[in-house]
């Protein structure tokens, strides 16, 4: 521990464990390249302003760029005492430059600093999200259309319901990770605002150009007020909270591949590349990346409301409370672009659809019994009515064990006269399917028409 951290107010070090307990250093040294860059962007600017002459300017960055140097080469590893990557880059600058090093610090503080590092590194970490969802959409359309003529059954309340298209089944996860992508997009025009300058809190005396810092760091504006800008962080809660999404979707799809991984199910086979056995069961190949997928979820949403609960009292300013925002960012972020990753290769090549067992599935069920309803409603039976007498006739073939594609022509008839001998063509799996035209249906027109949109989406 060490009392020259801080000005000479302090004569005694920190009790050792106080310093562990404060420390950010041990996580915060993932913001080492936004870091100098920030730092780089405002020696450059307090030059240019004359604050500091031009070649204290260019010494400062110089230095700067050494210690990006040395990090490369493995040799910057602050240790505790350090506090955090912002002192421990300052410190390591004065070890290299003397008292010009001492200069940097000028008409800034570490609140608009860490600020400042923290939405340029979620800035570019929103961007790498974004193409772990392009990826993940690629290989959801590539099995659509190595399926495009395949039905699947489809279900409410996990029963059988109506068969549908395995396209249109994988192509409704390609709708809702394309509003993520558009979630993300938006909050990273909230993210993409530049506090630095805000100084401590209430601005500085120091005649700096906050612009000048904010154009060189990319942010597309600053920040209008400077209590505002250090204390918000709304940003992080709204991107956990967009990324929460993504993981409530990939979590629903990897639910729908355990189910269809299992015996009962029977719709995928896993392949060696993503499933797992047993260490007691040898004939056991298990889902654990769907599973883990689904597991994982947890820890986002959890970094939501933990960082909703951390924010929720804080009086303006800055309140070392927000240090508490980093290791929720940092794993919220890594859990999804893991889950990500790991969804989109399960996907390219860790699972085969069956479409024998799907055929076979679709075929063997009364998933067609609103078609014998609406083919009724086609010849001028009221809807309620013709949905009365389907639902005898399936309690009929369920007592006697057959099909309704097994009824002989005279007992459709029985029920009702308008049936033709074109029924048994209506109730097919594959005419059911056909015959939903309407705009987003199931119809394979209208899933044509669907996969044609996704892929020039995803080609651009
Ligand atoms: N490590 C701190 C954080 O993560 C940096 C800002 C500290 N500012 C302060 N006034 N103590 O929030």
């Amino acid at each position: 521990s060490t009392a020259s951290t801080w000005s000479q107010r302090f004569e005694q070090g920190l009790h050792p464990a106080i310093e562990r307990f404060n420390a950010s250093i041990g996580f915060d040294i993932t913001l080492l390249q936004q870091d100098l860059d920030g730092s780089i962007a405002h020696a450059r600017m307090l030059g240019s302003c004359a604050v500091i002459s031009e070649s204290e300017a260019a010494q400062l960055i110089e230095g700067l760029e050494n210690v990006r140097a040395e990090a490369a080469r493995g040799e910057f590893n602050p240790g505790l005492e350090a506090e955090d990557v912002h002192f421990a880059v300052e410190r390591r600058l004065i070890e290299l430059l003397g008292p010009l090093g001492k200069k940097l610090h000028t008409g800034r503080s570490r609140n608009d600093q860490v600020g400042t590092d923290l939405r340029l590194w979620l800035r570019g970490q929103i961007d790498a999200i974004d193409g772990g969802l392009l990826r993940f959409e690629r290989a959801l359309l590539a099995q659509a259309e190595l399926h495009s003529t395949v039905l699947i059954p489809g279900y409410t309340h996990l029963q059988r319901a109506q068969p549908v298209c395995l396209a249109h089944h994988l192509l409704a996860y390609i709708e809702m990770a394309e509003r993520d992508r558009a979630r993300l997009a938006d909050v990273r025009g909230r993210v993409n605002i530049c506090p630095l300058g805000a100084a401590a809190l209430a601005g500085t005396p120091v005649p700096i150009d906050r612009r000048q810092t904010a154009a060189e760091l990319g942010f597309d504006t600053i920040y209008a007020n400077s209590l505002d800008a250090v204390s918000d962080r709304d940003f992080a809660v709204e991107f956990m909270a967009a990324a929460s999404l993504v993981l409530v979707h990939l979590s629903r799809l990897s639910e729908e591949v355990i189910l269809w991984a299992s015996e009962e199910f029977g719709f995928i086979g896993l392949t060696d590349r993503c499933a797992t056995g047993s260490s007691l069961m040898p004939q056991k190949k298990n889902p654990d990346v769907p599973e883990l997928v689904r597991g994982k979820s947890g820890r986002v949403f959890g970094h939501l409301m933990g960082l909703l609960t951390m924010i929720k009292g804080l009086p303006l300013a800055y309140n070392k409370d927000f240090q508490e925002d980093k290791e929720a960012l940092f794993d919220g972020v890594r859990t999804c672009l893991d889950c990500l990753e790991a969804m989109a290769i399960l996907f390219e090549e860790g699972l085969e659809f069956r479409p024998q067992r799907l055929e076979a599935a679709v075929a063997a069920d009364f998933s067609n019994a609103t078609d014998v309803a609406d083919y009724l409603v086609a010849k001028g039976v009221p809807f309620r009515e013709a949905y009365q007498l389907v639902g005898g006739l399936v309690k009929g073939c369920l007592a006697e064990g057959i099909l309704l594609r097994d009824l002989p022509l005279g007992r459709w008839q029985q029920l009702h006269p308008a049936f033709e001998a074109d029924i048994y063509k209506a109730i097919t799996p594959q005419q059911v399917v056909a015959a939903r035209r309407s705009e987003g249906g199931t119809g394979f027109d209208q899933v044509e028409q669907q996969l044609q949109q996704i892929r020039m989406r995803l080609a651009s």
